[in-house]
């Protein structure tokens, strides 16, 4: 007996150990997506595998799947993967397998987007500069350079993915694979090339061979088997596929919106998100994504653009720092509980749909064979509630904007705009150990380029891209102009220019700078000339190049064709636009490395006399990282705009000074409405603060002992204030109604170590300003002290039996409301 025991226990063992190479057969018909001939019903969520670290990647990829998730979604970088031309990189956190293989540990599939334009905010979209620079090519149309190229990368991406196996029929978690990216919004423009390229591109990756389903997103007219997929803050009734076979797939939800310099936050609140997913499975729909799931940072010079910040949060489920983003999170978390128990009579596809009243629907799913149904009862006016009578299956109450689900079609089990998860009250504090910081700075070194000096000439205002391959942020331009006594002294530089931000020195002293975040900008500043002759060294910036948009690639950058023009009193002009010019590209102090500290460097750090508001000047500082697993950020209020690094690792681009406004016409809240259709000018916040103020130092770029932050500040700043900080859940609030559940939980292993307030009954206010109402139960509080301090977690049920009576009038819906402090 025991020896059968121990024989069947290897054998499982066995089994199990084989079973990750178990081949899944991934595909689709009658609308239905199938895996090994099942249909499925999928929630996705995109994390961006260089927007995080590999050392992140477990933790956030577990967090997903906690959340509800079946699958992982990104895009593939092909600018960071092929820097140079046949010269590649996935190291680090560009480690796709790795990255991959982290998605199929945790058991969860695979949706690759190969592109290999990706879009996402991502500098140039995803393609490479050299690319832009080979002659003849034409970007996104039939034309064989570029061809040749896009099929070059997604092969040999394809045939690494292959080569580890992480194709699902392979046994690995890649279950869909992307070809392009939203072709279909920006194709008009390229005419019948664009429409030859597209057949090409379904060629193309037919031909990859790989087992699995290609999509289109945004491609109504997508070649077969291509599927084409939706993609917006809405994707319901509107949307089909163009074939019937297709399942139809919304491959983006934004839960939020990125965030531009000199723009506020965006805010889409869990209600509305939670309404957009119920309303897509009610009207057919069998997978969703998330974009973003964690949303990230744009490490080094990777945000796209123009004007992108640094910080790639997203307001998605998972913050930046990975850090669960509550209610948002728990919401949806409970959202994908409730659907997917009912997956197995959603793919039955057997559903009628009902319109109660103007905006409201009852859709109605069954499975024939065991009866079993589910309800899907929304209401999407904007701001009229609605009791919905059913007779025997109840009446229904459904807030304005919102969408319940009925179990049995006569249980409410979930409504969007009822939340009961968690609010985290985050907060960022102070680092824990020795916080003074003391810095050392040297300047940029500027004389080369302040007497004119480059690495070529020509007579002509070149174009940034093609000039520097975008090897750098800056590009400086320096000409001789000869000036006789005919000319005024007194004169205004002027410089048309398409680049981001200009600095402007004239006979090696700055005169000024100035920015724009449009497509470009004039800029003119007064100067003094001598007789003889002026140097002029104008040094032109990009903050990302852009990333969307018919032909975006060819957006000129830089000071293109100027005019560069010197102005004197009653309108004499010289102009200088075909002077002989010559280049420079990037910083002295970024080809010597002046962020590794490993390097020494020949002219020396010094302490004395740091400088205040000082243009081109590196700094530097040691530091111990902050104790505990809390994520770290560094505070740069006080700072202009530049680079930092840590320990030689970039933390992205910084510009605190870059202060939030509203669009013209909007305005910031401190409220958000979440009724009605979201769009990326709602709920706006962070007006009249930096547009990103804290920069994210993930923890893996840090060791015990000492560690080194470089700073280039390029427009002048004081670092007075600059500091290390930790993100912390401060507080954590709970309101949750009868009959249902309430967990809270701190986070980064910290405990619950008070209870500020509790009431079960009919609570007023908010989380961080909860008042009690009318009523209340005797014991909520020292129950939920019992239940929850000195815990990191806590789960309480929210009934009566729990609390005692509550005293409340019969016809109020009671509710548990609990602050707690981290
Ligand atoms: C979509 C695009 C994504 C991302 C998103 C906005 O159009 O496909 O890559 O750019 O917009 O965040």
């Amino acid at each position: 007996m025991g020896l059968w025991r121990d024989k069947l226990l290897v054998l499982g063992l066995t089994l199990l150990s084989l079973s990750p190479s178990w081949a899944t057969d991934v595909s689709f018909d009658k609308g239905q997506l199938l895996i090994n001939g099942e249909p499925r019903i999928m929630f996705s969520g995109s994390i961006h595998y260089p927007r995080s670290t590999a050392e992140m990647w477990p933790d956030l990829i577990q967090k997903a799947k906690e959340g509800g998730l079946d699958a992982i979604e990104t895009y593939v970088f092909w600018n960071a993967h092929e820097p140079y031309r046949r010269e590649y990189n996935f190291e680090g956190n560009l480690d796709l397998v790795r990255f991959l293989k982290a998605v199929q540990e945790a058991g969860l599939y695979a949706i690759l987007r190969i592109g290999p334009y990706a879009c996402a905010e991502w500098n140039y979209g995803g393609f490479p500069v050299w690319l832009h620079n080979l002659p003849g090519v034409k970007f996104r149309t039939d034309n064989q350079v570029f061809k040749d190229e896009m099929q070059n990368f997604t092969t040999l991406i394809v045939d690494m993915i292959k080569k580890e196996k992480l194709l699902a029929p392979q046994g690995g978690p890649i279950i869909l694979t992307q070809i392009e990216n939203e072709y279909g919004n920006i194709m008009g423009p390229y005419g019948e090339e664009g429409q030859r390229y597209i057949q090409w591109c379904a060629k193309m990756a037919e031909s990859q061979n790989i087992g699995i389903p290609w999509v289109m997103c945004q491609q109504e007219n997508a070649p077969q088997p291509m599927i084409n997929t939706c993609n917006g803050f809405y994707c319901d009734f509107g949307f089909k596929p163009n074939n019937p076979k297709s399942p139809k797939m919304w491959t983006e939800n934004w839960t939020g919106w990125f965030i531009g310099w000199g723009l506020p936050f965006h805010h889409r609140a869990a209600e509305d998100v939670a309404l957009a997913v119920g309303r897509f499975f009610q009207s057919g729909g069998v997978l969703q994504n998330y974009y973003m799931y964690h949303g990230g940072t744009n490490f080094g010079r990777s945000s796209g653009g123009p004007y992108i910040t640094t910080s790639y949060d997203y307001d998605a489920p998972l913050d930046e720092y990975g850090l669960l983003n509550q209610p948002k999170w728990g919401h949806l978390k409970r959202l994908h509980e409730v659907i997917k128990s009912a997956e197995k009579i959603l793919v039955q596809q057997s559903v009628t749909h009902k319109d109660i009243e103007s905006n409201v629907k009852l859709s109605t799913f069954t499975d024939n064979s065991t009866g079993n149904s589910i309800c899907f009862l929304s209401n999407v006016n904007n701001n009229k509630d609605v009791t919905v009578d059913l007779q025997n299956n109840g009446k229904f109450f459904l807030p304005a904007w919102s969408l319940s689900i009925l179990a049995d079609c006569n249980k409410e089990v979930y409504n969007t705009a009822k939340v009961s998860t968690q609010i985290s009250l985050k907060t960022k504090k102070p680092s824990n150990v020795d916080s003074e910081l003391n810095w050392v700075w040297k300047p940029e070194p500027l004389k080369d380029t302040l007497k004119g000096k480059g690495s070529s000439t020509t007579n002509q205002l070149l174009e940034q891209k093609a000039t520097a391959t975008d090897a750098s942020d800056y590009l400086w331009y320096m000409t001789r102009v000869k000036v006789d006594a005919s000319f005024p002294k007194h004169a205004i530089l002027r410089v048309n220019t398409t680049g981001s931000v200009l600095h402007a020195f004239v006979n090696k002293k700055q005169i000024g700078y100035e920015w724009q975040s449009g497509g470009g900008f004039v800029f003119e500043k007064p100067v003094i000339l001598k007789k003889g002759v002026n140097l002029i060294s104008l040094l032109s910036i990009t903050v990302g190049l852009k990333n969307y948009g018919s032909f975006f690639d060819l957006a000129p950058n830089g000071i293109v064709g100027g005019p560069v023009q010197l102005i004197g009193s009653g309108n004499v002009t010289k102009d200088l636009s075909l002077n002989e010019w010559s280049y420079k590209i990037g910083l002295n102090g970024e080809k010597k490395q002046f962020y590794d500290n490993n390097l020494s460097h020949k002219n020396k750090w010094t302490s004395e006399g740091i400088p205040i508001n000082r243009s081109m000047t590196w700094y530097k500082t040691t530091f111990k990282a902050p104790l505990g697993r809390n994520p770290v950020v560094i505070d740069m209020q006080g700072m202009g705009k530049g680079h930092a690094w840590v320990n030689g690792h970039s933390l992205g681009r910084f510009w605190p000074t870059m202060i939030a406004q509203a669009p013209q016409g909007y305005s910031c809240s401190d409220t958000c409405d979440y009724r009605g259709n979201y769009n990326d000018h709602k709920c706006f916040s962070n007006c009249g603060n930096p547009s990103q103020r804290w920069y994210h130092v993930p923890r893996s770029f840090l060791n015990d002992e000492d560690n080194t932050l470089v700073l280039f500040e390029e427009m002048g700043g004081n670092l007075a204030k600059v500091n290390f900080q930790t993100v912390t859940v401060e507080k954590a609030c709970g309101n949750a109604y009868e009959g249902s559940t309430l967990e809270l939980s701190c986070q980064g292993g910290q405990t619950i170590s008070t209870i500020e307030f509790a009431n079960f009954g009919d609570p007023q206010g908010k989380c961080g300003s909860f008042k009690k109402g009318s009523c209340d139960a005797t014991n909520t509080l020292s129950v939920l002290e019992k239940a929850c301090v000195g815990k990191e977690s806590c789960s309480i049920n929210v009934l009566e039996e729990t609390f005692g009576s509550s005293n409340c009038n019969i016809n109020t819906p009671k509710r548990l409301a609990v602050q707690a402090v981290c």
